[in-house]
């Protein structure tokens, strides 16, 4: 009997088949309990004997059973030991990461810059009614002024004969939804997607402008040039910027200026500060009073100016990027090769 157990424990290849070896000698029907049965009906001195074999029997397949279950899990553990191995001392495996647009950066790079300076951001949708676009900016209909946009239309159902909605040709329809909006004094900036249908190394149908507005009890052209000339130290990062206000013409502003931001181009290399070369990244103003009046606001109290950045522009010249078409085309070569995806 013990060795047949015992070479039964041996032989058990896990838990589950060592755990039936178990029953069957020693569970409640198993072999050696049924003989421990027959004790009862032996005489005194041939059960003391029997007993005792017994006894030593049962604990010698008792070790062996123990010492099995101890070995089965040595050699699992073993296994999973093998099987689970890890070289924490490898190097990481590189992970592309995606990245903020370059537009989208200077858009949240401008935003802060104004935001130290007291500006809040204003929205407005991308399609505008033309009264927003052109109207209440004081472009009348028959304006040339309309013709310059290269305005994008939607169009009307039939029979509907209501001026049609356009995609907005400027962020300045946002000055009269602001004025509207908060009344007078204000500041705020609105930076967001404009449209014109044109296209070359310069432009593209849609880009990017900030419109910056500013109206209180006694605003001038100084507070103006003030606000440009630190915004851009602080935007382009350097201690001196000159920039350059040529008098022109808008609708809604009198007198109006473009500004012009001298740079120089050494090898592709450009600087702003310096050199022989000029810019122009905006067209300002001090808002007509017709503006002020179609934003709610009385002119004869108030005066405000207003301005209107192409933030792909000025895009271009921080990080030296010669082809404003680029911007646009979502090529990760190209994203990777200006830094702005690792
Ligand atoms: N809206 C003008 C443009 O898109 C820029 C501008 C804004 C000019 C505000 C004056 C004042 O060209």
């Amino acid at each position: 009997l013990r060795g047949k157990y015992i070479e039964a424990v041996a032989k058990a290849a896990d838990e589950a088949a060592l755990e039936e070896v178990r029953l069957a000698a020693l569970g409640k029907k198993g072999e050696i309990s049924a003989l421990m049965a027959t004790l009862g009906k032996m005489d005194p001195e041939a059960r003391k004997a029997a007993g005792a074999q017994l006894n030593v029997l049962k604990d010698e397949i008792d070790v062996a059973l123990r010492a099995r279950k101890a070995g089965l899990a040595d050699a699992a553990l073993d296994a999973r030991l093998k099987s689970e191995w890890l070289d924490v001392t490898l190097p990481g495996r590189p992970r592309r990461m995606g990245s903020i647009h370059p537009v989208s950066q200077v858009m949240d790079e401008l935003t802060a810059i104004f935001a130290d300076m007291g500006f809040s951001v204003a929205e407005g949708p991308q399609v505008e009614s033309d009264w927003y676009n052109f109207d209440a900016l004081n472009i009348p209909p028959e304006h040339p002024a309309r013709q310059e946009h290269d305005t994008f239309f939607m169009h009307r159902a039939k029979g509907d004969n209501r001026p049609p909605h356009v995609l907005r040709t400027h962020t300045s329809p946002v000055q009269i939804r602001a004025m509207l909006a908060q009344g007078a004094p204000i500041r705020v900036i609105a930076p967001g997607r404009v449209y014109r249908m044109d296209m070359d190394q310069t432009h593209t149908p849609m880009f990017h402008q900030v419109e910056g507005m500013a109206i209180d009890r006694d605003i001038s052209m100084a507070n103006l040039k003030w606000v440009l000339e630190e915004f851009c130290r602080a935007f382009f990062e350097v201690d001196k910027v000159e920039l350059r206000f040529r008098a022109s013409h808008f609708p809604f502003t009198e007198p109006s200026a473009e500004v012009d931001i001298r740079y120089s181009n050494v090898g592709g290399q450009l600087k702003i500060g310096e050199g022989d070369k000029w810019m122009e990244i905006l067209g300002s103003g001090m808002m007509h009073p017709k503006v002020l009046a179609a934003g709610g606001i009385d002119p004869d109290k108030w005066q405000g100016f207003a301005f209107g950045m192409g933030i792909d522009r000025i895009a271009m010249l921080k990080y030296g990027i010669p082809d404003l078409r680029a911007f646009f085309d979502a090529d990760l070569r190209w994203l990777r090769h200006y830094g702005f995806s690792p």
